[in-house]
């Protein structure tokens, strides 16, 4: 396949420990859950299993630990048709974990340990980038170190990959990064930490895009929950509504999103369509318990668009 249909995937790889409870404890409160699963999760590889379950031909860059979890998550990121030989066994270290409560209306709250994930260093980067020449785009998040995703954009530059970014957990970026960045995907509180606006309308949306904008990003799209996303090419923006369904929880619904969307993109779908696409792919996410065991297969996502039509 040519350069221009593969995908480099550069991110965090965590176990879900999901605790479903009527409503989040206050501190100093123990609430009794009602379910607990420990589930395969992590935004690295919850967009890598989006964008393998949506089609595309997909490479992954990311570190998990030498245990038993471990060694499970790279079995089923496999029968995801993910490229894994740049997923990296980290010695002595416990995989990535997350802790996950989510409430009775489906929202979510999430602490993480980076375990293995920290491993995923510049020097581990400079081993794999090959994957990221050889690719059309390259897809990362922040749940990686800030060191290591700036070295990936700039071999991605380099060499003519394009850069998306999903700016999540929301942390501060310096303009050197996202002055590579050709693709960014915050949502209203991401968007809010890198540019100060707080986004409660269109008006909001279209002005932190402006700021990231001036940041030299092409594309901006801001997600929007129910509203849909925000989606603004150098400037001029529209809003493209998502598809109203039944929430279970929401976790990975952001990261589903943006594996369809690239998905779709390097399919040659214009950015409005592939926005389309991708909230296809999330509201079938959001009717489903946990991080990629929620996640839709590419038949699931056209049958739910043809539904629509
Ligand atoms: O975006 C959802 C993910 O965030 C979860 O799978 C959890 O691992 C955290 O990283």
């Amino acid at each position: 396949m040519s350069k221009s249909a593969k995908l480099a995937v550069l991110g965090s790889i965590n176990a879900d420990h999901i605790l479903n409870l009527a409503h989040f404890p206050r501190p100093g409160e123990t609430v009794t859950g009602e379910q607990y699963t420990v589930a395969f999760g992590g935004k690295g590889a919850n967009q890598a299993v989006a964008a393998g379950r949506a089609g595309a031909e997909i490479a992954f860059i990311a570190c998990l630990g030498d245990d038993a979890i471990g060694e499970r998550i790279l079995d089923q990121l496999a029968q995801d048709k993910i490229d894994t030989a740049s997923v990296e066994t980290v010695r002595g270290e416990p995989t990535g974990v997350a802790l996950i409560f989510v409430n009775a209306e489906g929202e979510n709250s999430i602490g993480i340990c980076a375990g293995a994930n920290a491993a995923l260093t510049p020097a581990c980067v400079a081993r794999h980038q090959q994957v990221i020449t050889e690719a059309s785009a390259l897809l990362m998040q922040l749940e990686s170190p800030l060191e290591s995703i700036l070295a990936a954009a700039r071999i991605a530059r380099a060499h003519q990959t394009q850069v998306i970014l999903n700016p999540a957990p929301a942390t501060p970026l310096d303009d050197a990064l996202l002055s590579l960045v050709d693709i960014i995907t915050p949502n209203e509180t991401e968007a809010e930490s890198l540019t100060g606006i707080a986004v409660n309308s269109d008006d909001d949306a279209a002005r932190a895009a402006g700021i990231l904008h001036a940041k030299g990003i092409k594309t901006v799209l801001i997600t929007l929950g129910r509203r849909g996303v925000w989606l603004s090419e150098q400037g001029k923006g529209e809003r493209i509504a998502g598809f109203s369904v039944k929430a279970v929880d929401t976790i990975a619904a952001g990261d589903t999103f943006n594996g369809a969307f690239i998905t779709a993109r390097l399919e040659g779908k214009s950015l409005q369509d592939a926005a389309r696409f991708a909230h296809a792919a999330a509201a079938i996410a959001v009717t489903r318990p946990g991080a990629q065991a929620s996640v839709p297969w590419r038949t699931e996502i056209d049958d739910f668009l043809l539904q629509q039509s």
